[in-house]
């Protein structure tokens, strides 16, 4: 008995695995295993040599399969070791020092707009940025020949040779979004409409692809005096200040009568730009009133409703508030620049949590 112990002691001890252990075990203990065959043979002892045979098979039973257990607690005991030292992570050390990515500031505008005029009831409304030639002008009040559409230097799209319907265009301007959100909504209709707009142009305060927001008041009442207010508050929320020096000036737009555009006080002076101060204006918007020709194009009664609606450019006023000089950086896709101007990913904006900080 002291020779099967030390043997399966041994194996025991050599087993490098689950599977290797299990093996042994079955050896020594298995219904075939040849503990159990001795422990038959003690039916066919005296019993004298069963009385002293039986506690020695007990003690050498107890014996392996405990040594088992203690092997295999050992293996499942290294092989955690040995996992801990591999996944090891130490929590302490610092975080990455550099912010990797920020937002835009075109995209952090857009949010701060977006959450302004949602706080006085503006919903988002989306159109497409390649855009039918009735959507971006015709229903707009900006028939074939009208001086608009070549001032608006559009990008057009190609048509295949013999296709004779008009070619889309890239949208020249948000304002298609008006038509689209009246149609879909009908009146009364409170919306604001951010998006990339196309232009053939570039220089310091212009590129060819830039940012809008429309906005779109409709109801039984509305007057200019209403459009007015809501600018002046918009101005004021966005800018973060008190007071801020608009100037309305009369103009004209063929989808609004009366129309005004809206200027902004600031300076450009050492090159930086600042807003409040100074005795340069930068036109920031054109508004008026909606014209009835547009209401009627959308399918809305004009002798029923009535309201106002604003083009905002999104990049000069983020330039303004920002003081960024150069439009034309904004597209350059520079990491330092947007390191340098760009905003924590989040620092979400909202009116209550402070729109810039
Ligand atoms: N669509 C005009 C532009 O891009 C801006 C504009 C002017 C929009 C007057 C309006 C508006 O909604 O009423 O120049």
């Amino acid at each position: 008995m002291d020779d099967i112990k030390a043997r399966y002691l041994a194996l025991i001890a050599a087993a490098a695995d689950e599977a290797a252990i299990e093996e042994v075990r079955i050896a020594a203990m298995g219904k075939q295993g040849e503990v159990a065959l001795r422990m038959r043979e003690l039916g066919r002892m005296s019993p004298e040599e069963r009385q002293t045979a039986g506690p020695a098979l007990n003690a050498l039973k107890d014996e392996i399969t405990s040594a088992l257990a203690a092997r295999k607690a050992a293996l499942g005991d290294a092989a955690l070791e040995e996992r801990l030292r591999a996944e090891w992570l130490d929590v302490t050390l610092p975080g990455r020092p550099r912010r990797q990515g920020t937002i835009h500031p075109i995209s952090q505008v857009t949010e701060e707009v977006t959450a302004i005029f949602a706080d006085m009831g503006f919903r988002v409304a989306e159109g497409p940025q390649v855009e039918s030639d009735w959507f971006n002008f015709d229903a707009l009040n900006i028939p074939g020949h009208h001086p608009a559409r070549a001032e608006m230097d559009t990008f057009y799209t190609h048509r295949a040779p013999g296709d004779n319907r008009p070619p889309h265009v890239l949208r020249t301007h948000t304002s298609p979004v008006q038509i689209r959100a009246l149609q879909a909504q009908g009146a009364p209709i409170r919306v604001i409409a951010p998006g990339r707009v196309y232009r053939a142009d570039y220089d310091q305060t212009h590129t060819p692809m830039f940012h809008q927001v429309e906005g779109l008041a409709i109801d039984r009442d509305i007057s200019m005096a209403n459009l007015k207010w809501c600018l002046e508050e918009f101005v004021k929320a966005y800018f973060e200040v008190d007071h801020v020096d608009l100037r309305f000036r009369a103009s004209h737009f063929p989808f609004t009568e009366p129309s005004a555009e809206v200027d902004i006080r600031c300076s450009w002076e050492g090159g930086t730009l600042k807003v409040g101060e100074g005795d340069d204006w930068l036109e920031v918007l054109g508004s008026g009133m909606v014209h009835p020709k547009v209401l009627q194009a959308a399918g809305v009664d004009p002798a029923q409703w009535q309201g106002f609606a604003f083009g905002l450019g999104i990049d000069r006023i983020a330039m303004l508030k920002y003081g960024i000089p150069d439009l034309r950086a904004f597209f350059d896709s520079d990491l330092r620049w947007l390191r340098h101007y760009g905003f924590a990913s989040l620092d979400v904006p909202t009116l209550h949590g402070g729109l810039s900080r």
